[in-house]
Parts: structure tokens; C-alpha cells; sequence
């Protein structure tokens, strides 16, 4: 599809009307990019409240992985364009709604249902697209899983349910004494249970990136691919807990990460902005997956890029121009709630605000849970190496403390 050829007025029979399916942190951003541009916004998630909720025009709240829900208020709403925020949607749905023409979801159905599915982009990635990727198997049993080993992924490995994401249910196997705890251990922890895992070979990497590309239209009218300088990270526990920009590469892996990820993205087609996740050792980079939208790792941009990931995914849905360059090295490190409560307060933000280059997101969220991503610090420096400093350094003075 085409995308919308003028911008309307919010609130009025000519309004440009956007639903977003998630509205989390994320989705908040993504948002208020939008409403910057006047484009109305209507936020959808599985509780009240939620970020993107407190930015919108209207807020609903739905089970998103119900199809019946999802037609009826898209039926009611009728946008213009879906852009979801989270995997666990209704694809199906997703890609009747593209069919029938209702509205236009970002960047395909398609590019949905492949992505909610580790096995669907996997297979995408390393059997038709011929890309590296670390060594895999799928399993439906223990059985097979220590065939699946044995036959050729090896030790150490990962497995993970093929419908998961931020690290629930995955595990690493070390030798033939794990791997029993690692399927008790994925059937607990998977989305939908459907009893299948992936068993992935440990890539033994240097660094690991996030390279956000944006598919959007260029100058020649055409959608056209742009790239943003490389964002490295560290996960802990399935979760990103700090990420820099730009992460230095040699050369020659930097032309593969973005010959990988011009493939993967052009494959999925559409409009918008893709976090392609990427491993790396020395010139060798392997395909690892990849986000059909913003990505948590690219909340950096926020003070690094003149465009953030959030202004680039609106920009780029909405069939306007893009610029991916660099600002200024930057940094950004994760705020966790620690307590388990509800309305949460946080102290120290004066003080964290006095680090130089520094900034903070606060996401509003209405309840807190000890891992639970409530914040971003974010800073920018001269070099990468400062900018992680400060962003550290602000992070660790916003202290949450019990609302009363
Ligand atoms: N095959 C692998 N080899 C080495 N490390 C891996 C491998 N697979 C995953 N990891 C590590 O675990 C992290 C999370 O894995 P992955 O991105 O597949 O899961 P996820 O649940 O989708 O996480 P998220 O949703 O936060 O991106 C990776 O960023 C990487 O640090
Ligand atoms: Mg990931």
C-alpha cells in the first residue's frame, strides 16, 4: 500500500487516524512523535494506563491476541494505519484486516506473523534468505531436544520457546546435565505454550548490535533503505540493561551487518523502521533476529541522532523523508522499578539531572515490579566511553521509593 498522501486534521472527519497495538515505552514515543506531525493517535494495550495510553487521543483496553476483539475495534476506529508495538498480537487477524483492505499494518502482516515466530523468521533468515545465523534446531519433546544436540547443534547452546521475547523461558545448556532444566524450564516460560523451543549453537561473540534500519521514501518516490550508525549493548537475564551508540566495527563487518540487514528487512518489505539484532566476532557477523518496529536497545537515539528510532518509525510510516545521521555519541542504561508496587515515587532526579549531557525518560507506568523496566537513563559525550559513564551515573541516582 501506498502511504497516506497528505495529514489531516486530529479529532475531525479529515484526520489522519493511527492505531497503535502496545503502548508501552516504546509505543509512548512513537506516539508523541506523531503527535507532533498531527496525526491522531489512538493507543491500544492489555491494561489501563499504559504509557502510549497517557499521549494518545483515545486509549482502549483489549486483549490483542483475541482476533474478535481486535476486528471489532478496528471496525470501530477505522485507522488508517496499524502499527504494533508488541509480538503478541492477533496476527492472523492482522493480515485478514491487510487483506480486506481496512487498513494498512506497519510495516507488512506479513512481517508480523513471521516475527511473533522465532521459527518463522529463523527459517526466513537461514533457509531462503541464505544468511548466517548460529546453528539451530526445533524440538516438541526432551527427546527430541537431546537428539536436536546431539545431532548437531552442540554445547553450549540456548533454547528458547519459539513464542517468547525479553528472555522468558530461555536458557543456556552447558553440558548433557542442563538440558532436562532447560525444557522444564521453556515450557514454564513461553507466551502461548505450544511446547516448541529452538535450540540455538552459543555464538561466542565479541560484541553484539542493534542496527536500526528504516525502509522509507526516498527522494526518488521509492521506498529506499537507510541505516543508523551501529547501537552495541549488553543484555543481562533476556533483558537489555545498557546500550551505546555508535559501537565501533571493522569495515568489513559493518558492510555485512548492513548487507544482512538490507536482506532481511527488504525481504519483510513495508514502511518503517527494524531493530536487527547481530552478532559479532572480528569480520564474521551473524543474523540473531529482528524487530519489525522500535527497538528498547535504540532508545539511545533519543540523544544521540538528530532523528530518534521513534521520529524515524513516524516519518517513515507516514511516507516521509528520513535523516539517520549521528548527533553525538550517546548512552543509555535501564531504571528498574525494585519494589512491587503500585504508583511508585522516584527520588534523586534533581541530582541525576545535574550529570552533564543527561536526560531522562520516565515511563508512567502505574505499576512497578522489581525487574521491571520503569525509566531510561540517557546521556550524551564527546565519546561513547563518557557518554556510558554518565548514563550510568544518572541511572544510579533516580532512586524508587514507595508513593505514600
Ligand atoms: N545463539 C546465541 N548465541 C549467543 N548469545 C545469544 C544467542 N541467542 C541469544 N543470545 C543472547 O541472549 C540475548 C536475548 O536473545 P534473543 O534476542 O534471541 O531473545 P529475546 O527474548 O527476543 O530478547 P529480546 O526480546 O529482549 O530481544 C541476545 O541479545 C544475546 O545476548
Ligand atoms: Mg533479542
Amino acid at each position: 500500500m501506498t502511504a497516506p498522501t497528505r495529514i489531516g486534521t486530529p479529532l475531525c472527519h479529515s484526520c489522519t487516524r493511527v492505531m497503535l497495538l502496545g503502548a508501552g515505552e516504546l509505543g509512548k514515543e512513537v506516539i508523541i512523535a506523531l503527535q507532533r506531525l498531527g496525526v491522531e493517535v489512538v493507543a491500544v494495550d492489555r491494561y489501563p494506563n499504559a504509557p502510549g495510553h497517557q499521549v494518545a487521543h483515545r486509549a482502549h483496553v483489549i486483549d490483542m491476541a483475541d482476533p474478535q476483539a481486535l476486528k471489532a475495534l478496528v471496525e470501530q476506529e477505522r485507522p488508517a494505519l496499524i502499527v504494533p508495538e508488541i509480538e503478541a498480537i492477533a496476527t492472523d487477524m492482522l493480515a485478514e484486516i491487510e487483506a480486506e483492505g481496512l487498513a494498512e499494518v506497519i510495516p507488512t502482516a506479513r512481517a508480523t506473523q513471521l516475527t511473533m515466530n522465532r521459527e518463522g523468521i529463523r527459517r526466513l533468515a537461514a533457509e531462503e534468505l541464505a544468511l548466517p545465523t548460529s546453528r539451530y534446531a526445533f524440538a516438541e519433546s526432551l527427546a527430541q531436544l537431546i537428539q536436536a544436540i546431539d545431532g548437531g547443534v552442540g554445547y553450549p547452546c540456548i533454547v528458547k520457546p519459539v513464542m517468547s521475547s525479553s528472555g522468558k523461558g530461555q536458557s543456556t545448556i552447558h553440558g548433557p546435565d542442563d538440558v532436562a532444566g532447560a525444557w522444564d524450564y521453556a515450557m514454564s516460560g513461553g507466551r502461548v505454550n505450544r511446547g516448541r523451543v529452538i535450540v540455538e549453537e552459543m555464538i561466542d561473540f565479541d560484541y553484539e548490535i542493534t542496527l536500526l534500519t528504516v525502509r522509507a521514501v526516498g527522494e526518488s518516490g521509492e521506498v529506499e533503505t537507510y541505516f543508523c550508525d551501529p547501537i552495541g549493548h549488553i543484555q543481562k537475564q533476556g533483558d537489555y540493561v545498557e546500550s551505546w551508540q555508535p559501537q565501533p566495527m571493522s569495515a568489513e563487518a559493518h558492510r555485512r551487518a548492513r548487507e544482512i540487514a538490507r536482506a532481511v528487512t527488504g525481504n519483510l518489505g513495508g514502511r518503517g523502521l527494524f531493530g536487527v539484532e547481530l552478532f559479532v566476532k572480528g569480520d564474521h557477523v551473524w543474523f540473531s533476529e529482528v524487530s519489525p518496529r522500535p527497538h528498547d536497545t535504540g532508545m539511545v537515539t533519543m540523544v544521540s541522532q538528530w532523528q530518534n528510532e521513534f521520529e524515524l518509525h513516524a516519518r517513515a510510516i507516514l511516507g516521509l523523508p528520513v535523516d539517520t545521521r549521528l548527533r553525538a555519541p550517546g548512552a543509555s542504561a535501564v531504571i528498574y522499578g525494585q519494589l512491587d508496587q503500585e504508583g511508585i515515587a522516584f527520588e534523586g532526579v534533581a541530582e541525576a539531572l545535574q550529570v552533564p549531557g543527561s536526560e531522562l525518560r520516565l515511563f508512567g507506568k502505574p505499576v512497578s515490579f522489581p525487574r521491571r523496566r520503569m525509566g531510561v537513563a540517557l546521556a550524551y559525550a564527546e565519546t561513547v566511553g563518557t557518554a556510558r559513564e554518565r548514563a550510568g551515573e544518572v541511572a544510579s541516582r533516580v532512586r524508587p521509593v514507595a508513593g505514600g
